[in-house]
């Protein structure tokens, strides 16, 4: 079948997302020769928005995976806010190294629930948000090799169906649909609990540029006192990341002891993983 729009849509606190999700669309504009449009949902207002998909275009999406699952406070946008039509879809997801668990599997679920039809599915391991040592530096050049060419042999698949109807349900790892979340521990082995951690600011090094406020994806830092975090804190990180200053960070005792028990333990690379769809009837 022939594509007649692409769009890339992404969620991306700490930007590894949002590189894979242009390295694909990359090589499927230049497969096609259309142009990208794309949806960077990251930021509260863009999640406000209703998006409507037609039989011939081309949805890129990818989120990270948080607990091994999609972000929870993101998932209504990702249920309720891209409308296929029997719309083609490419579904990835990044994850930091420990496991992708049920997310990938989530995001194809849903997406078939939403009117797509998943022709391919990708999880990649990229720099854990706030472990930084797992998949340190990732995605790095190879990785977007491999993103490109997962995109051109996805495109191919594509080009060889009649109607999005000739691509056969996608079968990735995972759950469907998808288990409980993944449940944090600390270094002792116990659970670590930090549902309520919020970030802390180094008055001394706060240049108050107004970043934090501006990048949170939650939009829960007050711009007026970036000290106060009056909303919820999803620790996806943007803030800390984003401050150019280093005056961002988290002080909460078990996070950084889940942090400590991550760097311990996944510190193996894993592989980024590629699924495409067969061809059916
Ligand atoms: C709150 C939170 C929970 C996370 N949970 C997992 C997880 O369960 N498994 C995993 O391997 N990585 C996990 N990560 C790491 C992210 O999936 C990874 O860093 C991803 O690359 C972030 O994408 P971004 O750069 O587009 O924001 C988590 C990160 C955050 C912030
Ligand atoms: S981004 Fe960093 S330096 Fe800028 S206001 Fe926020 S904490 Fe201060
Ligand atoms: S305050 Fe929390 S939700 Fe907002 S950017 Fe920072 S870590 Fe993310």
């Amino acid at each position: 079948m022939e594509i007649r729009r692409i769009v890339a849509a992404y969620f991306s606190p700490t930007g590894n997302t949002e590189a894979i999700a242009k390295a694909i669309a990359k090589a499927a504009a230049q497969e096609t020769n259309l142009p990208v449009e794309f949806i960077d949902f990251t930021r509260p207002q863009a999640r406000e928005k209703t998006y409507e998909f037609e039989k011939d275009d081309l949805l890129i999406i990818g989120l990270p995976v948080y607990a091994g699952r999609l972000p929870n406070k993101i998932l209504p946008f990702v249920q309720e806010n891209l409308r296929g039509n029997d719309t083609v879809s490419v579904a990835f997801v990044c994850y930091g190294n420990r496991s992708f668990d049920d997310g990938l599997s989530e995001l194809v679920y849903e997406q078939e629930r939403t009117g797509f039809r998943p022709a391919g599915a990708a999880a990649f391991a990229t720099q854990h948000a706030f472990a930084t040592a797992l998949a340190h530096g990732r995605p790095n050049e190879a990785d977007l090799e491999e993103a490109k060419q997962f995109a051109l042999d996805l495109m191919e698949r594509v080009k060889s169906i009649g109607t999005a109807a000739g691509i056969a349900p996608l079968q990735v790892d995972g759950n469907t649909p998808p288990g409980p979340y993944y449940r944090p521990k600390r270094m002792d082995g116990e659970p670590a609990v930090f549902l309520k951690a919020k970030p802390v600011t180094n008055p001394e090094k706060c240049i108050t540029c107004g970043t934090c406020a501006r990048v949170c994806s939650m939009g829960s830092i007050d711009p007026a006192d970036v000290t106060q975090t009056p909303g919820i804190c999803i620790k996806c990180q943007a803030c800390v990341t984003h401050c150019q200053a280093g005056a961002k960070y988290f002080d909460h005792p078990d996070f950084l002891s889940h942090k400590e028990m991550l760097e311990t333990n996944f510190r193996e690379e894993k592989k980024n993983r590629f699924w495409i769809a067969n061809v059916c009837g």
